[in-house]
């Protein structure tokens, strides 16, 4: 079996889906809110860690994410224009529950947990990543990340946070926006094609440690 986790996901979903149409009907604005509250809490977190701040790189974390960016990867996955395979294997089955309202409130959740901080990492790698984010590597055409991303790499609007992200999922995303496989968003799929594997591998250590 290729995704253990895959075959629990099938039980959870039906389990869950109820608690999507109870906010549809009774669709205050405090009603969404706590229903995205329980689904986070029932279901986002067995992946995505308490509150968004995942423990494993497999699931990236979602903790203070920018909620325009949380609403456009929900709907991403939805619509299937984010395709990389582990958005296929986890994301799709789960987004093709969740209707507009309860996207919304779910970005609005997550957008308001605390910002994980704090990590470690290699200094010399850090150090270098630093400077890639800070200042990009014009010899190569690798823009500064910071111009979109925010100088703290705290994210905004359609950016994404990227500090405090783990570095193995940050890598990977690197990787499939590079593979044409994850195809939502040209912009950073060029960004990607200029970073070197240590480039990256730099910069996502960098940021882990924000
Ligand atoms: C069974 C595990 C699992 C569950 C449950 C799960 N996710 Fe995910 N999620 C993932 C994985 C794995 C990825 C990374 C996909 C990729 O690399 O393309 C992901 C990615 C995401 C992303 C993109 C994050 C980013 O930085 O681009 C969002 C947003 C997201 N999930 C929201 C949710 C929400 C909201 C729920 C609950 C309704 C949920 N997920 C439940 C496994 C899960
Ligand atoms: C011109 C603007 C721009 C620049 C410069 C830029 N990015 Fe991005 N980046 C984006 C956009 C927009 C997205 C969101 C794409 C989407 O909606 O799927 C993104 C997404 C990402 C993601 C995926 C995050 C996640 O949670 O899945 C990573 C990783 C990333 N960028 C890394 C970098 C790095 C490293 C640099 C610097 C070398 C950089 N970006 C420079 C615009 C930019």
């Amino acid at each position: 079996m290729k995704n253990p986790l895959r075959h629990g996901i099938a039980h959870v979903v039906p389990a869950i889906f109820p608690l999507v149409v109870c906010a549809a009907l009774f669709g205050s604005p405090s009603a969404q809110a706590q229903n995205a509250e329980r689904l986070a809490t029932q279901l986002c977190v067995a992946c995505h860690g308490i509150h968004g701040d995942s423990k494993s790189p497999m699931f990236p974390k979602l903790n203070a994410q920018s909620q325009d960016y949380l609403v456009a990867q929900l709907k991403g996955f939805r619509q299937h224009v984010r395709g990389e395979s582990d958005a296929r294997s986890y994301m799709w089955a789960i987004a093709s529950q969740l209707d507009d309202a309860t996207v919304a409130s779910l970005a609005e959740y997550y957008s308001q947990q605390q910002p994980t901080t704090g990590g470690t990492g290699d200094a010399a790698l850090i150090a270098e990543g630093q400077k890639i984010f800070e200042q990009g590597l014009p010899d190569k055409g690798v823009p500064a990340c910071a111009s979109c991303h925010g100088a703290q790499g705290q994210g905004n609007g359609q950016f994404p946070r990227l500090a405090g992200q783990h570095a193995d999922y940050l890598l990977r995303q690197i990787e499939v926006f590079q593979n044409g496989t994850r195809a939502n968003a040209p912009v950073m799929s060029a960004v990607a094609h200029t970073l070197g594997k240590d480039d990256a591998k730099a910069v996502a250590t960098f940021l882990q440690s924000r």
